[in-house]
């Protein structure tokens, strides 16, 4: 009885997590959009299926447009099938497929950008045309996605990273003070209240033998 209650958690559990798992693999993270000169870099277009949306099949294009240009050109083509294929000179053997694999319902369009120079700077858009298969026809549809690519010599950090830092050395420093002037305080009271204590005490001492004494007179003078 209690080993079946453990399983069907056990399974339970399982379930939960898997079905979690499910949801949780597709998420459509924007692309980052500084690449280095010289260093390697991750062109990210994911396009998430919804979950009501039936079985699939997509394939992917990518253009590009320098900066200055006025048009776009195509640069590369995915399909599960035929694999990548590079239709441009400036980027010839220097992409690589970084999206879904095993699939060919791809969600995940990124590419890989080999060697960067400052020509690849300007816009990218990833096209994904992905077919919908319905009992009894197709549905076809179309989703892009733009990055906006800046080539710089080195890793640049973000304003917003170099704030947060800046906060936390202020925010570090004034606690420490604030510490410091709490302890100082602390410190000054607990001797103030020594003293006082002490002087108190004294007080104490004095008065009961004050008042002894006198009780001892009061006693003399009933006794007469
Ligand atoms: C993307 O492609 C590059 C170059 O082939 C490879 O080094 C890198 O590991 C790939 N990353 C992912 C997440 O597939
Ligand atoms: C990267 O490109 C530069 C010039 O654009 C070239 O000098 C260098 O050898 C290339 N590096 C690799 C690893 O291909
Ligand atoms: C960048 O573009 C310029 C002008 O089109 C060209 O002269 C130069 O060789 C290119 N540099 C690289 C690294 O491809």
């Amino acid at each position: 009885m209690e080993t079946s209650i453990h399983l069907m958690l056990f399974s339970l559990i399982c379930t939960t997590m898997f079905v979690y798992q499910c949801h949780a693999a597709c998420a459509e993270v924007d692309s980052d959009t500084e690449a280095v000169a010289g260093a390697g870099f991750k062109l990210g277009c994911i396009s998430c299926k919804k979950r009501s949306e039936v079985k699939g099949y997509a394939t992917v294009e990518w253009f590009f447009r320098a900066n200055g240009e006025a048009d776009f050109v195509p640069i590369y083509t995915y399909t599960k099938e035929t694999g990548q294929t590079i239709e441009h000179d400036l980027f010839m053997d220097r992409v690589d497929w970084n999206g879904s694999k095993r699939s060919g319902d791809i969600q995940d369009a990124s590419i890989y950008l080999l060697n960067v120079t400052f020509n690849d700077s300007g816009t990218y858009q990833c096209f994904f045309n992905r077919i919908l298969t319905y009992e009894n026809h197709e549905y076809s549809t179309t989703i892009s996605k733009v990055v906006h690519l800046t080539v710089v010599a080195k890793a640049t950090r973000g304003t917003a990273s170099i704030v947060s830092e800046v906060m936390m050395y202020v925010s570090i420093i004034g606690l420490q003070v604030w510490l410091l002037i709490e302890m100082i305080y602390c410190y000054r009271k607990i001797s103030a209240a020594g003293e006082e204590a002490l002087r108190e005490a004294a007080n104490a001492e004095y008065l009961a033998i004050a008042s002894e004494s006198k009780d001892n007179c009061a006693g003399v003078q009933v006794g007469e």
